[in-house]
């Protein structure tokens, strides 16, 4: 027997929601479970991509891969051990650039297997396994229930989750740049402590985003979209982020502008039809930085993983 799930891409953060915005995008990972008879089979994992050369990102195959982990995760919560299985990964989401592929593989994974076992876990149990391997609920929140999610683990590792009604107008221009950023990199910057006035301004722009996107109001999440908790210290890796979003601030439609995750890749938030006037500023901006990047204007994804 086997299962398929499809689950989105995600952005997270959008600025200043740091670990706790994620926005779900219209491109798809699949992760199928096969149950192996044979005992003696193992555990065997394969990784597909019509989009990339899968060869060049190096993901393990072993036991050590993330899809395995949090499959062996979910079977230690249900008091079992893995049998042999077949875990095949088909890859669309670009890699290592901040649009949440290994969250979507994750929560595909758990979803399959759980589906495989007969359910044991509820959703809620999922996403607090699947953030226990993640190391944060951004990501995986949104690609298990799509739109825009806002996350928060508790004390007890529960994830409490709210899915917020996206304005349907407000359009994604994902800028996919040619290079990679390993997410353990990029946080790696991050300071231990930052000052109460950085705190407070992040404070005072998270609860402008969440009223913005309730009341649809573009020029509330305007003013909303500025960080200081992690963009002003990842911009360092992230050559021409400061000029792109320097660039864009006054530019008609653009509501916001941020890293994508922990980057490198960025997500511009328009609600207008300028779309190839922001791709070409984006596009001549990073072409100073010798930097190639691929632009897509997409809707938000409103459906999380499904079942195929
Ligand atoms: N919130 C996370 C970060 C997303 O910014 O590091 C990356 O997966």
């Amino acid at each position: 027997m086997k299962v398929s799930v499809k689950v989105p891409a995600t952005s997270a953060n959008l600025g200043p929601g740091f670990d706790c915005f994620g926005l779900a995008l219209p491109i798809h990972n699949t992760v199928t479970i096969e149950e192996l008879v044979d005992p003696n089979e193992g555990i065997q994992i394969n990784v597909f991509s019509d989009e990339f050369d899968i060869s060049e990102f190096h993901i393990p195959t072993d036991e050590s891969n993330i899809v395995y982990k949090a499959v062996d995760l979910l079977f230690t919560y249900i008091g079992q051990t893995p049998n042999s299985m077949r875990i095949n990964i088909y890859s669309d989401i670009p890699l290592a650039r901040g649009f949440g592929s290994s969250a979507s593989v994750i929560v595909g994974g758990l979803m399959a297997t759980n589906e495989l076992l007969g359910s044991p876990a509820d959703e809620a149990t999922l996403i607090s396994i699947a953030t226990e391997i993640e190391g944060h609920p951004d990501n995986i929140a949104a690609a298990m229930l799509g739109g825009f999610v806002l996350s928060s683990v508790e004390i007890d590792g529960s994830v409490t989750t709210r899915k917020l009604p996206w304005p349907e107008d407000w359009k994604i221009t994902m800028c996919v740049p040619d290079f990679e950023l390993p997410t353990s990199i990029s946080r790696s910057v991050l300071p231990e402590m930052i000052s109460l006035k950085d705190a407070a301004f992040n404070a005072r722009r998270t609860a402008m985003m969440v009223e913005a996107i309730n009341k649809q109001d573009a020029k509330l999440f305007k003013l909303g979209m500025q960080d200081k908790l992690h963009q002003p210290y990842r911009t360092k890796l992230v050559p021409g982020l400061d000029e792109i979003m320097k660039n864009l601030r006054h530019t008609e439609n653009v509501l916001g502008t941020a890293l994508s995750g922990a980057g490198p890749g960025i997500v511009v938030i328009t609600q207008g039809s300028n779309t190839d006037e922001i791709k070409n500023i984006i596009k001549d901006t990073w072409e100073e930085y010798s930097v190639k990047v691929e632009l897509k204007t997409v809707n938000v994804e409103t459906n999380g993983a499904k079942f195929l």
